[in-house]
Order: structure tokens, then C-alpha cells, then sequence
């Protein structure tokens, strides 16, 4: 089992390119399913979470050709519509295939995604928005069967701006028959790449980015070619670990109206940002101050960026407190940062971090994604060395993280 190693090394320095973003080239990946012809993606992250969906792709049928982050996925004919458990489970971005399934072949079978480390994590508002549009749904032996022989245009108030429920009706809608109207959707940078890229393949999408989506349904969408947005989170996690150093260096490849959150928070903590059209130059070398964060749908701080940031707080002196809205139990992390000396006190959706004691490095375990990487953050600055387990939640979503922090001078190694 290989394992992240990391030495408190000094401050990061230099420069670091920035990948395509993950959740942006799942959904567009799942999209090419209500295409005919071939589709090339570009600027695809190397990830095992993309490789997980490539593999459910070709389980139904796809053919699939990858190079340097090109992935060409040419569709002669759906020769399934299940996307079995095996799959599935590994990833619950899985389920963004149920909407473009259920458009193409008037029915899937799909495992349900069941919880994750973060949360219980329901799919009931994809749900909803399917059986608005004229679908039945059964569920029984872990999976659920969502059948229509043809949707229909529906409006559709979704309780909250679930991400996923967004992509999953919104995909689901183009070859619906009429319109389809989405009340209180998300506005992640996420949602308009991927309505880009549907608009692109034919879909007539308007809206997306505002609170309200509307989806004019079409008979067929074609293949085209297509580049994912850069990967926002894997920006603000490195703006973090320049902050947490007290680095100088150039993040290129990002848009900086999608950082605006995380940008806005490290200005308010102390540190120089300047902004141009695609990288931002960072400089953390300042007294840096605590600050409170609340996380939030997009606009607002993304909750992906709590963990990192909650490893920064831990080193800048004061109180921090931070307040989890999006998902019920994204705190996992703390364990794991408490036993490297952070003093974090969780109270409900609370974290309560007083910042400033020294860090120690010491085993700890990735419990998830984004706080695997606030234990790679932590050990950049922590005395000794950081045995980072579990790192198979990390390359889930950090393309080559330790190559990109060696280049800006990390003591950082794979073992
Ligand atoms: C996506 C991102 C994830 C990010 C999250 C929030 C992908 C592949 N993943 O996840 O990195 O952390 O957005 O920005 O893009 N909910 C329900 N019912 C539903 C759907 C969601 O109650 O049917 C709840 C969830 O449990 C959670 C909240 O809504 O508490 C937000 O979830 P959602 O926006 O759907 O996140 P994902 O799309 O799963």
C-alpha cells in the first residue's frame, strides 16, 4: 500500500499548473451517453475517479481511447443500460449516469450510491426531478429501476441546489419532450461547462449559472469536441498550501471568477492576490490573521475547500471558526489533524479551531478526499515527518499532488 510521506520543507515557491477539473469532466464524460458519434474531451484529469467512470461507460457500450488527458468516447450503439453495484459503489459520481441513460433508453438500472464517509448523501432530489418528468421508479436489492418511455418537460423545484440533481435533470431534459424549468439549481462553474458542452452537442439550455435552468428538449444530440473547465478545488488547495507555508508562487491554468470565494477569504486573512485572465500570483509571506468561514453553494466558500482550509487555520494564530452547511458530517478530518497537535473543538456543524500551536508530524489516515489533502497541507508545515495512509482517497481527486508540490519545493515523496 503506498503511502504520502512529507517533511516540513519551507515555503512553496514557484509555480504549478492547475488540471482539468474532476467534477466537471464527470458529468460532461456521463453526457456523451445522450450523444450519437464520437466525442473528444480535453484537458481530462488523470484520476481514478475518471477512470472508474470510463469503465461504467464501456461496460455499456462506449468505446473509449485515451492520450494526455484527451479521452475520445465514440458511441455505435447503448448495449446496456445497468450500471452495476460493482462500479458504482466506488464512486457516487456513478449516479450522474441515471439522467442520460434513462433520455437514451427509456429506462436504467442503477445501484444506489448508498453513504459516504462525508454524509448519508440521497439521491432523493435527482429522484424527484425524473418522476416530474413522467418516470417510475422502483427500488429493491440496492438498486433502482427509473423507467419512461418518453419524458416529458416538467417544472421542477429542487429543496436544495443539490450539484448532482442539477446535472442528472438537466441531462435527463434535453431530449425530453417540451420544457423542462429548474427552480433553485446549483451555480457551480461545474453546471455551466457542462451545459456548454450540451448546448454545443445540440441541447438547447438556457440559464445555467442563474437560479433558474430551462431545457427546451431536442430529438438528438451530436459528438463534438470539448475542454473541461481547470479543476477550482485543486486551485484552492494549493492556494492553501502556498498559504499555509507562507509561499510566493504562480497558479496557472485557473479562472479566477471561480476562486472568487476562496480568493476573496485569503485577502481577508492577509494574503497579496493578483488576479489575471487564466493564473493568479500569490503572496503569503505577510502576518497572516484567523478568519471564519461558512460553506456554502456556489457563490459562496465551497465546502469541498473546509478540510484544507481547517489545516491552515490550525497554524495561523486566533480563532477561526468554521461552519459546515452542505453536508452533515465532513468533519473526519479533525481526528486525524488533532493527533498532528491542531486543537480543533467540533460542535454540530461547527469546528472551532484555535490556531498557532505548533504542528507534529505523525501517521495519520486520508478519511476522504478533500481531507486527505488538508493532511498533506498539514504535514508541509508540521515538525517532523508525516506518514500520510489511505491514499487512495487523495488520487481520487489531486492528479499527480506530489509531483506539483515537489515542483514548488515540497519534501514530499510517494513510498
Ligand atoms: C458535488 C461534488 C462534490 C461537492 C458537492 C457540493 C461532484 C462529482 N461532486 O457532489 O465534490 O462537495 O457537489 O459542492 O461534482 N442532497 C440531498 N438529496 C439529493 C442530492 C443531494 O439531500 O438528492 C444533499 C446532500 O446530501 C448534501 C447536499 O445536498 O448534503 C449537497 O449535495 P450535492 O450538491 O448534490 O453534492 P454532489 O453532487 O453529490
Amino acid at each position: 500500500m503506498s503511502k504520502i510521506l512529507v517533511r516540513s520543507g519551507g515555503k512553496l515557491c514557484g509555480k504549478v499548473k492547475i488540471s482539468g477539473s474532476k467534477n466537471s469532466a464527470l458529468p460532461i464524460l456521463a453526457a456523451t451517453v445522450l450523444s450519437e458519434g464520437e466525442s473528444k474531451i480535453l484537458q481530462v484529469p488523470n484520476l481514478s475517479d475518471i477512470w472508474v467512470m470510463c469503465s461504467l461507460l464501456e461496460s455499456i457500450g462506449a468505446e473509449i481511447g485515451s492520450d494526455k488527458g484527451e479521452i475520445i468516447i465514440s458511441w455505435e450503439h447503448i448495449k446496456s443500460d445497468v450500471a452495476p453495484y460493482e462500479l458504482v459503489s466506488k464512486m457516487r459520481g456513478s449516479f450522474l449516469l441515471a439522467g442520460p441513460l434513462l433520455a437514451r433508453c427509456g429506462h436504467t438500472r442503477i445501484s444506489l450510491p448508498g453513504g459516504c464517509p462525508i454524509g448519508t448523501r440521497p439521491v432523493d432530489l435527482h429522484l424527484k426531478g425524473f418522476a416530474a418528468m413522467g418516470a417510475d421508479i422502483a427500488q429493491g436489492h440496492g438498486y433502482i429501476d427509473i423507467s419512461a418511455e418518453k419524458l416529458h418537460g416538467a417544472k421542477i423545484y429542487l429543496d436544495f441546489p443539490s450539484v448532482g440533481a442539477t446535472e442528472n435533470i438537466m441531462m435527463a431534459a434535453c431530449l425530453a419532450d417540451g420544457e423542462t424549468i429548474i427552480e433553485n439549481v446549483a451555480a457551480e462553474p461545474e453546471i455551466i461547462d457542462l451545459a456548454g458542452f450540451l448546448n454545443k452537442m445540440g441541447a438547447k439550455i438556457t440559464g445555467a449559472g442563474s437560479d433558474t435552468i430551462k431545457i427546451e428538449g431536442v430529438k438528438s444530440l451530436k459528438g463534438i469536441k470539448h475542454k473541461v473547465i481547470p479543476d477550482r478545488i485543486e486551485a484552492g488547495s494549493f492556494m492553501a498550501g502556498i498559504a499555509i507555508t507562507g509561499g510566493h508562487a504562480l497558479i496557472e491554468n485557473v479562472i479566477p471568477s471561480h476562486i472568487k470565494p476562496i480568493t476573496a477569504k485569503l485577502r481577508e486573512m492577509g494574503v497579496e492576490i493578483k488576479e489575471e485572465k487564466n493564473f493568479i500570483e500569490m503572496d503569503a509571506g505577510g502576518q497572516l490573521n484567523a478568519a471564519d468561514i461558512k460553506t456554502l453553494p456556489f457563490p459562496g466558500f465551497p465546502t469541498d475547500m473546509q478540510a484544507p482550509f481547517t489545516a491552515l487555520m490550525s497554524v495561523v494564530e486566533g480563532t477561526s471558526v468554521i461552519v459546515e452547511t452542505v453536508f452533515e458530517n465532513r468533519f473526519l478530518h479533525v481526528a486525524e489533524l488533532s493527533r498532528m497537535g491542531a486543537k480543533i473543538k467540533i460542535d454540530g456543524r461547527t469546528e472551532v479551531v484555535e490556531g498557532g500551536f505548533p504542528l507534529t508530524g505523525a501517521q495519520v489516515k486520508a478519511t476522504d478526499l478533500r481531507g486527505g489533502a488538508a493532511l498533506v497541507l498539514a504535514g508541509l508545515v508540521a515538525k517532523g515527518d508525516t506518514e500520510i495512509g489511505d491514499i487512495e482517497h487523495i488520487d481520487r481527486g489531486y492528479e499527480d499532488i506530489v509531483g506539483k508540490l515537489q515542483g514548488l519545493g515540497a519534501d514530499i515523496q510517494r513510498i
